[in-house]
């Protein structure tokens, strides 16, 4: 039986022809681009006008929930509609943290030029994953990590990485931390790591997604301001080397999610060196408080850990998501 016959060079051509067409509303020109953006900017616009009054809570009846009802397509369709969705169902209810009157919990204003370069990111779409391909992307990761490394005191060869979130790079650090011990399998469930009962949950399910979750989690106790008490780290310390545990890794709060509690940053680093640990210090939400005087004082000792996390979507404003993780 005769196959189809070899594909000739005017059907080829017929045939991409209909594909561009078909993709063609993935890259509308000029015009189009112009009436795409600027409702879209208008809407921007109202809802920062607006912000100074609106609540900071919203409670709306299906929370959000008539957003299902819309629906997925595969061809184009007008911006408006699409506007009115998220103005109802996503930017409505809950909590709007750019609020004015958004004083509780950890901020997260975003920051409008920071907005401007997300848009321009994703409109030339640079990739920043490799040198070959984004020379100049990976320089200015690397550029911006440099600044951060300096701010948190930490030496110029430390390296490190943006992510998307805290959580992300406490994840890393962990990892890092497991291979600088060499840590295998087998030796899991005879590694202790220290934290707190005001450390962030990304930690211990940061040891779930690693595979660590055989490792032995010990609450070390708070002193009345709900900071790590050193002296009972070196006491469970000693306990678990006597009992042929494995001290691994130690992780302190510079800025509790909770309370904004800053454990004792310096004498945790005593400890540490003291009894050879991994120091990692989370500082998702304090660590860019050493901007300040009064706040590098406090986090005096930070510098001295092995790994750090600090999120410049919380106490620099940055939108959402923005990580860094340093080591050392
Ligand atoms: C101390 C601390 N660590 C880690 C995290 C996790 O950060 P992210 O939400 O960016 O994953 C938070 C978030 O609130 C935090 O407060």
């Amino acid at each position: 039986m005769a196959g189809p016959g070899p594909v000739t060079g005017d059907v080829l051509i017929e045939r991409i022809g209909q594909l561009e067409a078909l993709s063609r509303p993935l890259e509308p020109d000029a015009s189009e681009r112009l009436a795409l953006r600027e409702p879209v900017v208008a809407y921007a616009e109202r809802f920062l006008e607006a912000l100074a009054d609106l609540p900071a809570y919203h409670d709306t009846e299906d929370l959000g929930a008539g957003i299902n009802k819309s629906r997925i397509g595969e061809g184009p369709g007008p911006i408006e509609p699409v506007l009115d969705l998220l103005r109802e169902h996503v930017d409505g209810p809950g909590l709007n943290p750019a609020s004015a009157g958004h004083l509780a919990y950890i901020p997260g204003g975003g920051i409008y030029t920071s907005a401007l370069g997300d848009y321009l990111a994703d409109v030339t779409n640079r990739y920043a994953g490799v040198f070959f391909g984004g020379p100049g992307a990976v320089r200015l990761e690397n550029h911006l990590l440099a600044w951060v490394r300096e701010v948190v005191g930490y030496p110029k060869t430390a390296l490190g990485n943006h992510t998307s979130c805290g959580s992300l790079a406490n994840m890393i650090a962990l990892a890092t931390a497991r291979d600088a011990w060499g840590l295998l399998g087998k030796d899991y469930d005879r590694a202790v790591l220290y934290l707190t009962s005001q450390t962030h949950h990304c930690i211990t399910k940061s040891l779930r997604f690693l595979g660590l979750g055989q490792c032995v989690v010990r609450q070390v106790a708070l002193d009345h301001r709900y900071r790590l008490r050193p002296d009972d780290l070196a006491q469970q310390i000693r306990e678990d080397r006597s009992n042929g545990l494995r001290p691994w890794v130690v992780v302190a709060s510079a800025g509790s999610t909770d309370v904004g509690a800053v454990d004792p940053l310096d004498a945790i680093a005593d400890v540490a060196a003291e009894e050879d640990l991994w120091y990692h210090v989370d500082g998702a939400y304090g660590g860019f408080f050493a901007l300040t005087s009064e706040g590098a004082s406090r986090l005096k000792g930070m510098e001295r850990s092995d790994s750090l996390v600090v999120d410049p979507h919380k106490t620099l404003f940055l939108p959402y998501g923005s990580g860094v993780l340093l080591v050392r």
